[in-house]
């Protein structure tokens, strides 16, 4: 029976997915197996020794002691792109609200609300104060093509636009996944300075802080618009309102506001509102909830922050999970201590990431006990636990 801890009210189409026979889940669980978060902070908590993993239903891990749980080898799960297609619908929504003044238009519309008789001649007198440009055949410019920048660029492909890319890591995966249609930037420079439409769907890091400043305003076309729903610190914000004040660019909407943001009347702010759709927690929840499982049940590491992605079909009964510090020869002294047991290794895989590692060992026979010690008891392994195939 494997134990559950779970921190938060957790979407019940992920908890559903646990099997009652063997899965015991609940928020007050003393010595769990997991534990499941959205977003209590758990450097506040003693975490038990008998924790194995903690899977965060989302993207941020900033709640989690990850260095703390590294060390001690417990593998810290999140669910990246499960929010995805709610922030790509918001990105879509941004573009269209940055067009025609639809926000502004609405506003004045509840403003004549008392008018009564006068309403339809006020509208038609006063609509051309709202009025903006279509989206088709104008240009977009995805910056970043990942989870969610792949689905924003498809989705603009299939809305009319040209859309052009830029993205120098982008994996083999969002690769595959991107429309024929996007044409690649091979600078940010160059895709700035032809977008109508620019969206932002990069992480904020010391390299991306302050990404859009003054200095690429001057690349940008006026009136181009600029869309931030993935973090307020990549866009300077007062180098942004001195270019929409002076008219260098058509608007701004990102989903962070600030004081002075929401001062300036070309700035469009949305209450982070990227990732709140019923549909994007259940998504979390479920991935959260099935990389748990594998993990429990199979040793499979899939999105974990802090250990490498590790999977191995298990054909043989039995399997040796070990983490251990990236360091040489940690193979090696395993398997040696495995063979003077006499165990037979039918398959194996060892993957690292920084200064981590982790391996999956299938054996024909069962590993004692004795001899699962004797592997803890080499130096630089944090983590040992052996399974048999369910
Ligand atoms: N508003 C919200 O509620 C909300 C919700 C989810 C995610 N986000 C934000 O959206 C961001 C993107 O999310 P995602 O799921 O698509 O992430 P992701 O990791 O799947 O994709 C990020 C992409 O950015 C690329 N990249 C990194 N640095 C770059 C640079 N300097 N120039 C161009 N590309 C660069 C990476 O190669 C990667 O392909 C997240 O980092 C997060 O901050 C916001």
């Amino acid at each position: 029976m494997f134990r559950i801890r779970t921190m938060n009210k957790i979407s019940p189409l992920g908890l559903e997915l646990f099997p009652r026979d063997a899965y015991e889940v609940a928020s007050e669980i003393p010595h769990p197996d997991a534990i499941l978060v959205r977003s209590a902070d758990l450097h506040s908590i003693e975490i038990p020794d008998s924790v194995l993993a903690i899977a965060r239903a989302g993207a941020g891990v900033n709640n989690i002691p990850v260095t703390q749980c590294s060390d001690r080898g417990v593998v810290v799960f999140n669910t990246p792109g499960g929010n995805a297609n709610a922030v790509k619908e918001l990105a879509l929504a941004s573009m269209l609200i940055a067009s025609r003044d639809i926000v502004g238009g609405i506003n004045w519309a509840a403003s004549i609300a008392g008018r009564a008789d006068e309403v339809p001649d006020l509208v038609e007198k006063e609509k051309s104060k709202f009025e903006g440009p279509e989206l088709r055949g104008k240009t977009l410019g995805v910056v970043g093509l990942g989870a969610i920048g792949v689905m924003v660029a498809n989705d603009a492909v299939a809305l009319g636009l040209d859309v052009i890319g830029y993205d120098p890591y982008i994996s083999v995966d969002a690769a595959w996944n991107l429309s024929r249609e996007v044409e690649r930037a091979d600078t940010l420079e160059g895709l700035l300075a032809k977008a109508d439409y620019i969206t932002l769907h990069i992480p904020l890091s010391d390299t991306t802080k302050g990404l859009l400043n003054a200095e690429k305003f001057r690349f940008m076309k006026k009136d181009a618009r600029v869309i931030n729903l993935a973090r307020g610190g990549l866009v300077n914000e007062a180098d942004i309102i001195e270019a929409l004040v002076s008219e260098k660019l058509g608007a701004y909407v990102t989903d962070f506001p600030s004081a002075e943001l929401l001062a300036c009347k070309k700035v469009i702010c949305v209450p982070h509102l990227g990732a709140s759709t019923p549909e994007a927690e259940d998504n979390c929840a479920v991935m959260a909830v099935k990389q748990l499982m594998d993990f429990l049940e199979t040793g499979g590491v899939r999105n974990s922050v802090n250990f490498p992605r590790c999977k191995l079909d298990q054909r043989a009964p039995f399997r040796l999970l070990a983490a251990n510090r990236n360091v040489p020869n940690m193979v090696g002294q395993i398997t040696t201590i495995l063979a003077g047991a006499n165990i037979n290794i039918t398959d194996l895989i060892n993957h690292h990431r920084d200064e981590y590692a982790y391996n999956i060992i299938d054996t024909e026979q069962q590993i004692p006990d004795s001899v699962l010690d004797r592997i803890r008891q080499v130096e630089g392994i944090i983590r040992v636990r052996s399974i048999q195939k369910i």
